[in-house]
């Protein structure tokens, strides 16, 4: 399979950049900045990306790639941070200049290849501080706008490229054009990374791992397809666990267990939970800790099925490719956002090492292996669903009464969404509750309530996401009805904040 690596600089752009690529069918990877030159050429790229980043090439701890990298003989394109690199490195100059941010016009100078087909100008995106100043020997300017004359700059006999706006961002109109002209036309990378190519070389791989493996199942899509790749390369060596941990939505234990013992013939066990669950988490409001202690409670029932039921080798999860990111574990200098349980180690007292079939995979690819796979069509569409749960729903202590809340609010608003024809369109939506309460009238009389907070989001793979704009007439009936459906509801509100700054889950 081709191969584009992306080199993350820290902006927060840069997985965005694997994203756009891999809409055109070509694989790329998001690596650290400081990768070095012997496992980069394991990866055995086509053609090599520098993101932006938000540090300046003149300073002392500039975050730098190893030197040797500019010389690969491999196509290059330094994108913002990545273009200054690229002018710093080749001997150009770089200064200071006024923060530009927003969208800009590009004139282009020269169309012959990064810039053909795109047009005489386009709107680019622009967030930065620096700018080249001297272009290097070599090179030609290729793109400029009012205030960067060399905002796209090419050396065409070393296909070495830099530009200084993003043209990952959706504002960066022909954007994508732009990567495809790199990654194509200049890379020459083939359009071979299809789900049907990554079914058949996962499947392949997991061929060959010896011992059973153990799959945690939650009902979602990515352990379920995690789970069903696994067993169409290891057939009944594969045992999946499904844990009710009590923080599930409502009446979810039952669906799934119905639609694992129906649909797929893997190997399943059902294990109720809940108590335990809810009795580590009692008295405790801490985010991060209740996060903990599921995560742990989870791995110890896994493990205890495993003494019981084993020897497995292999412990399999349905981690994603922004999970990874995101968790800060193995890529650039992206900073620790929340912790998600699903990555990051495991207790060193758990004796199996761990599977992570979809970790290259963003959510849309996942659903489409889904489809491969068979999935009913109904848990494809179904909204992610936290690990840990309504634990990170619940605002502060999780007890009995608010799950009720959560769960009974949760589902008016998935029955009312479907009911409009809005579930399928937004990317989560859910009712959550806290300790806040306030006043309300029921009847005749005055009474001290819960709030309940609903949120509906869009996204495209949950690293950013705004607030939907649903129909006021809608809001209304959701929150009429969570009034009148559950007593101790008094008041019901919205969330319009946006992820940045918010985060999709409220705990
Ligand atoms: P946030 O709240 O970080 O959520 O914006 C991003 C996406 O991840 C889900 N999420 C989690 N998934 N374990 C998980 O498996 C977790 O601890 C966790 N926290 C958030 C969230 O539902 C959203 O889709």
């Amino acid at each position: 399979m081709d191969k584009i690596v992306v080199l993350d600089f820290g902006s927060q752009y840069s997985h965005l950049i694997c994203r756009r690529i891999r809409d055109f069918s070509v694989y790329a990877e998001l690596v650290p900045y400081d990768i070095s030159l012997e496992e980069l050429k394991k990866l055995e790229p086509k053609g090599i990306i520098f993101s932006g980043g938000p540090s300046s090439v003149y300073k002392d701890d500039a975050p730098m790639p190893e030197n040797k990298i500019f010389g690969m003989n491999l196509p290059l394109l330094g994108i913002c941070y990545g273009h200054q690199l690229i002018v710093n490195n080749f001997g150009g100059k770089v200064k200071r200049a006024n923060k530009e941010y927003g969208s800009s016009l590009l004139t282009v100078d020269n169309n012959s290849d990064l810039l053909s087909s795109i047009g005489d100008s386009v709107r680019a995106w622009m967030s930065h501080g620096d700018e080249a100043e001297e272009i290097p020997k070599g090179f030609e300017i290729i793109g400029h706008t009012e205030s960067a004359k060399a905002a796209a700059i090419a050396n065409k006999s070393n296909s070495i490229y830099g530009i200084q706006f993003h043209p990952e961002v959706v504002h960066t109109e022909q954007g994508t054009e732009i990567l495809k002209n790199f990654v194509l036309k200049i890379c020459k990378a083939k359009q071979d990374w299809t789900m049907e190519a990554f079914v058949d070389n996962t499947v392949n791989n997991l061929k060959k791992i010896e011992g059973d493996v153990l799959c945690g199942v939650s009902g979602g899509i990515d352990s379920t397809v995690a789970a069903l790749l696994i067993h169409k390369a290891i057939g009944d060596r594969l045992k999946c666990v499904f844990v009710n941990n009590g923080l599930l939505r409502l009446d979810e234990e039952k669906e799934i267990e119905t639609m694992f013992k129906n649909n797929f013939k893997v190997n399943f066990t059902p294990i109720n939970a809940a108590s335990r669950f809810l009795e580590k988490l009692e008295g405790v409001d801490d985010p991060e800790r209740k996060r903990k202690i599921v995560g742990e409670e989870f791995v110890k029932i896994f493990s205890e099925f495993a003494e019981k039921s084993g020897p497995f080798k292999w412990l399999a999860q349905g981690t994603l490719y922004p999970d990874v990111i995101e968790s800060g574990v193995s890529k650039g200098p992206a900073a620790v956002i929340k912790s998600h349980h699903n990555v990051g180690g495991l207790p060193e007292w758990l004796k199996m090492e761990i599977l992570e079939p979809l970790r290259d995979l963003y959510k849309d690819e996942v659903r489409k292996v889904a489809a491969l796979l068979g999935v009913p069509e109904k848990l494809i569409k179904r909204h992610p669903f936290p690990g840990p749960g309504l634990a990170v729903r619940i605002i502060g202590q999780v007890t009995t009464k608010k799950l009720e809340i959560a769960k009974i609010a949760s589902k008016i608003v998935e029955e009312e969404l479907w009911e409009a024809g809005i579930y399928n369109k937004v990317w989560q939506a859910y009712a959550a509750v806290g300790d806040d309460k306030a006043v309300g009238v029921v009847g005749d009389e005055r009474r001290y309530g819960n709030i309940v907070m609903i949120r509906v989001v869009d996204s495209i793979d949950a690293m950013t996401a705004d607030w939907t704009r649903l129909p006021h007439g809608l809001l209304e009936k959701i929150s009429n009805r969570i009034t009148n459906e559950i007593e101790e509801v008094t008041w019901v509100t919205y969330a319009v904040s946006s992820k940045p700054p918010a985060t999709i889950e409220p705990q």
